[in-house]
């Protein structure tokens, strides 16, 4: 299936043999990103931490396979020299590169899907910065994979998901991305999506992944929908909910005349606020440009 994948053979410590999963402690008490993002430290505590609890329920270590995949460095090489990027398998101890924000940026089937592209650009503009995309398949309809990945990012979906051939030790690819992720942006954020997630509904891979963070992962919620559905009551709830109950940042919406004609409150912030916030929470410097290179 994916272009340059081979397999290599490796032992899992977070998998128990013949008896049952070993429990690592709740996502909802990790709060330390470093190195391998939050759910890198979840892990550590299976392997390391909590290894005497864990290995009471392992009696053969198996072998698991997993694959080895491009880095984004190849990946956006590949884009560069133009070279069909596949999509391939996703793990994020491999993703992850030292000393890089880590930027996940979540599109869905609102209208202002259109400016992912702009900000994966604008994004990609400053110096260590990494991006990858999960779309919701309406959110397609706004803008092209091909856009993004000219942009230098990848663009994840359901079908990424579910490719048809998993097997026990394969990498979950809304648990390797909320690994990845240090940040995460839903930009812009459907109406449908916003009651998928204040109601713990995760039937896609959007909501899998939003239902699957980490609380230590800064979370910023951007909705983006027509006026009347901003103003309908349930918005308001799930809006509190995301906000009190979760802990997410919930920006705008802002007025303006929307793409369906009407003006009023229901556009998404704008595209480089959205940008800013990110830049500013992680004081993110411009990348040189080329003139600047010896
Ligand atoms: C052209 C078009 C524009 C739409 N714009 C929005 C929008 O701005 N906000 C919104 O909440 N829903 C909008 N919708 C409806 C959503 O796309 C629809 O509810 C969809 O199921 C959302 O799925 P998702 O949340 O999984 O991306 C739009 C639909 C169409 C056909």
């Amino acid at each position: 299936m994916a272009l340059g994948l081979y397999t290599v053979l490796i032992p899992s410590p977070a998998f128990a043999v013949g008896t049952r999963l070993a429990k690592p402690v709740s996502p909802w008490h990790v709060h330390s990103r470093q190195g391998l993002g939050a759910e890198g430290s979840l892990r550590a505590g299976v392997a390391g931490g909590n290894s005497a609890r864990a290995s009471s329920f392992v009696t053969t270590m198996p072998k698991i396979r997993t694959s080895r995949v491009k880095t984004p460095p190849e990946v956006y090489r590949d884009i560069e020299e133009n070279v069909q990027v596949a999509d391939t398998t996703f793990v994020a101890n491999t993703a992850r590169r030292a000393d890089h924000t880590h930027v996940l940026l979540v599109t869905t089937g609102s209208v202002a899907s259109i400016k992912a592209p702009l900000i994966v650009r604008e994004l990609l503009s400053y110096a260590k910065v990494l991006v990858e995309v999960v779309a919701s398949k309406p959110s397609l309809e706004f803008f092209k994979k091909e856009e993004i990945q000219a942009a230098g990012a990848r663009v994840w979906t359901d079908e990424d998901e579910w490719t048809g051939d998993f097997n026990i030790g394969d990498p979950i690819l809304h648990i390797e991305l909320r690994r990845w992720a240090d940040v995460v942006l839903v930009a812009p954020c459907s109406a449908n999506t916003l009651a998928k997630i204040a109601h713990g509904l995760c039937d896609n891979l959007v909501t899998s992944l939003m239902r699957a963070l980490s609380p230590a992962t800064p979370t910023y919620i951007f909705p983006a929908m027509n006026t009347l559905m901003f103003e309908h009551p349930l918005t308001e709830q799930h809006l509190r909910t995301l906000r009190e109950v979760i802990g997410y940042n919930v920006v705008g919406p802002i007025g303006k005349k929307l793409a369906c004609g009407d003006v009023g409150v229901g556009a998404m912030t704008e595209w480089k606020e959205i940008v800013h916030i990110v830049v500013d929470r992680f004081h993110l410097a411009q990348a040189p440009s080329s003139f600047d290179q010896p």
